[in-house]
């Protein structure tokens, strides 16, 4: 019988770690960590620890030695950072450095999940090359997250994905969910019609990391939809993939907006580097909100 490889997916019980889960489970042994969702799919082993207590994530390597790592769990809201930043450092920073010290100890690859937030969104277009320059407490711990990877180790892939949309399996949640949730209800939506990213499918991203752990490349990969669109265009297609009216989307722009922390314009993602690395195509956007 074949034996499958040791993977630990940080943060299966969230939305981008528990796509992850169920996509990897065929081939991989699982085991997965969550802090206040407990799920308990047989897809995997489930493990409650909060990856900010380095004695806690020091015992979880020294039983499982995984042969990689998927670093996914962190606090991803940005108000919740800008109102309350310490929880979120804690585990973003502190929780990221315990697993990169515990994968070089043991010479075990690291896949760790990143931002395009990293960016201030004035230019767009970025490329791995390009000087981050974070405008919110939640871009800044991603950023230290992401040096702290690399002081510890070479044996890493730092990935920073764009806005991953699609349908949560467990917890968490998505843009396109919470876009769906109020036109479920009758809601109207206020989205921005000047805001930009490169939106990317969780089915997309799933295929993709699938690919990241068979091939030898490290470093930091930029992973995105192939296309730009603002809120406006990824509310409409929510629209219409569930035939909702369009008539529920009001359009408002960052200028005019009254939000507390601040708005980037553009966080779109070059992709050239990972469409030349990778065999999986890039979703473009009409193949993205057909899988809404
Ligand atoms: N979703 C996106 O559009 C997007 C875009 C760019 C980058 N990212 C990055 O992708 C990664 C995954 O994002 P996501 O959307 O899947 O986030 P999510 O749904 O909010 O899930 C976060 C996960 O982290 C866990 N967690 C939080 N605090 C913890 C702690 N102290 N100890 C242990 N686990 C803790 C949560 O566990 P519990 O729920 O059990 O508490 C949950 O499993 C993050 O690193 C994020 O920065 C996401």
């Amino acid at each position: 019988m074949l034996i499958k490889p040791q993977l630990l997916i940080t943060g299966g019980s969230g939305f981008i770690g528990g796509h992850l889960v169920k996509h990897l489970s065929s081939q991989y042994t699982i085991t997965t960590t969550y802090w206040s969702h407990s799920f308990q799919d047989p897809a995997a082993q489930w493990i409650k620890i909060d990856l900010s207590r380095r004695s806690e994530v020091v015992t979880l390597f020294e039983t499982l030695n995984p042969a990689w790592v998927i670093h996914t769990a962190a606090l991803a809201t940005v108000a919740r950072g800008e109102k309350d930043p310490q929880p979120m450092s804690q585990i973003n920073i502190e929780g990221a450095g315990n697993i990169a010290k515990c994968c070089t100890q043991r010479a075990t690859p690291l896949l760790h999940f990143s931002t395009d937030m990293v960016f201030d969104g004035k230019e767009g277009n970025y490329s791995e090359t390009d000087p981050p320059f974070p405008i919110t407490h939640y871009g800044r711990t991603k950023l230290e997250a992401e040096k702290i990877v690399k002081h510890y180790s070479d044996n890493f892939i730092i990935l920073r994905i764009a806005l991953c949309l699609g349908s949560p399996i467990w917890g968490g949640s998505s843009f396109s969910q919470w876009v769906l949730e109020n036109m479920r209800k009758n809601q109207p939506v206020h989205l921005y019609v000047d805001q930009f990213r490169t939106p990317l499918h969780i089915i997309n991203l799933c295929q993709v990391v699938e690919e990241l752990l068979t091939i030898p490349f490290r470093g930091i990969l930029h992973l995105a939809g192939t296309e730009k669109a603002n809120r406006v265009q990824i509310g409409q297609a929510v629209a219409q993939q569930y035939h909702f009216s369009e008539k529920l989307i009001h359009p408002v722009t960052i200028t005019d907006s009254l939000s507390p922390y601040p708005l980037q314009k553009d966080l779109s993602l070059n992709v050239s580097k990972a469409k030349n690395l990778l065999k999986t195509s890039l979703w473009n956007f009409s193949t993205l909100a057909k899988n809404l």
